[in-house]
């Protein structure tokens, strides 16, 4: 008798108890947490949580401690965990190969256009294409533009000539370096930092807030400071997950994402500045400026992907953002 009440109370009880259980968003990403992104994860965290009134848990696990850049997405699909924030350079490999028209060598010559491209049409169109892969775009997030590394000086083209370079997994971005003569390896960002040590690869380009918070600076003797491409983020959610939240939930997270985003959108430029000053100051690696026959002569080495990429990454797409860099006055 006294079993059949106490199964009676804990079968009462125990809806009351998950009831009560917040919901928990693992959010999943591969680099520091003072990096911009690891910056804008917190924050969201911050906010969600509040914003919530604690009925939302954001769990954020930054430095590929969960999954590898090249294993996020396939978890989030699997609904192991809920939110990421992967460069768009990480979506080739899942079929949808329009993201990798940010790859194009020299594609944003400001961050203002970027923001037009992100913001507008082309962004929302973007996002369009990840819904039948069961993910939910919510947000872009900046990080900036990139440099070179590597143990010698890289000053024109000719200077990559047979460098194994290691590069994210887009199309456009092993034509770019093979387009300088070089050998592009496609590698999960947590092992950059071993195989430039170990002579794996001989150099790589990323933002300078990702090569110092991974201390790439510390193995790689030149520094390149081409602004020659940009990384930047799609903060993606499992979809069904995102779709099962109670109105009210998913409501106060957009506004959390809302903020988060014009919080990372508002830092990057500044930690990659501040990235910059902290690798020279760390006194390991000589900074190459470029002067303008030198910027010329990359462009004109970079500057055939767009012919031969065009038919991967669509013409209409870099019409569009081409579109957006001449109302801008560029040429
Ligand atoms: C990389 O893989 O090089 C970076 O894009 C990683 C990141 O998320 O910034």
């Amino acid at each position: 008798m006294k079993k059949w009440l106490a199964l009676l109370a804990l079968a009462c009880i125990a809806p009351l108890a998950s009831a009560q259980a917040p919901i928990v968003i693992k959010f999943s990403h591969v680099v520091a947490n003072d990096a911009p992104k690891g910056k804008g994860a917190l924050r969201f965290k911050e906010l969600a949580e509040q914003g919530t009134n604690g009925r939302v848990k954001v769990e954020v696990y930054p430095n590929s401690t969960l999954y590898k850049d090249n294993e996020e997405v396939e978890a989030l699909q699997l609904g192991t965990v809920q939110m990421l924030a992967p460069s768009v350079s990480k979506f080739g490999p899942l079929g949808v190969r329009e993201y990798e028209a940010f790859d194009l060598p020299f594609i944003f010559p400001d961050r203002n256009v970027l923001a037009k491209v992100t913001e507008g049409p082309v962004g929302a169109m973007l996002f369009k294409k990840l819904e039948s892969k069961g993910i939910k775009g919510l947000a872009y997030w900046d990080n900036g533009f990139k440099v070179m590394t590597a143990n010698k000086p890289l000053r024109m083209p000719e200077d990559f000539k047979g460098l194994k370079m290691r590069i994210q997994p887009s199309k456009v971005l092993d034509a770019q370096f093979r387009a300088l003569g070089a050998i592009p390896q496609v590698m999960a960002f947590s092992e950059v930092y071993q195989a430039l040590q170990t002579g794996v690869v001989d150099g790589t380009e990323n933002t300078p807030s990702n090569v110092y918070t991974q201390k790439m600076h510390e193995v790689q003797k030149y520094l390149t400071l081409s602004d020659h491409g940009y990384i930047g983020y799609a903060v993606i959610v499992n979809a069904k997950f995102w779709d099962s939240l109670p109105i009210d939930i998913r409501t106060a997270l957009e506004g959390a994402m809302r903020d988060a985003t014009r919080y990372a959108n508002a830092i990057a430029r500044q930690e990659n500045d501040q990235a910059l000053a902290a690798i020279k100051a760390a006194g390991k690696t000589e900074f190459v400026a470029l002067d303008d026959q030198q910027k010329a002569a990359w462009r004109k080495a970079m500057l055939p992907v767009y012919k031969e990429m065009e038919s991967r990454v669509g013409k209409d797409l870099i019409a569009a953002i081409q579109k957006e860099a001449a109302a801008a006055g560029y040429k």
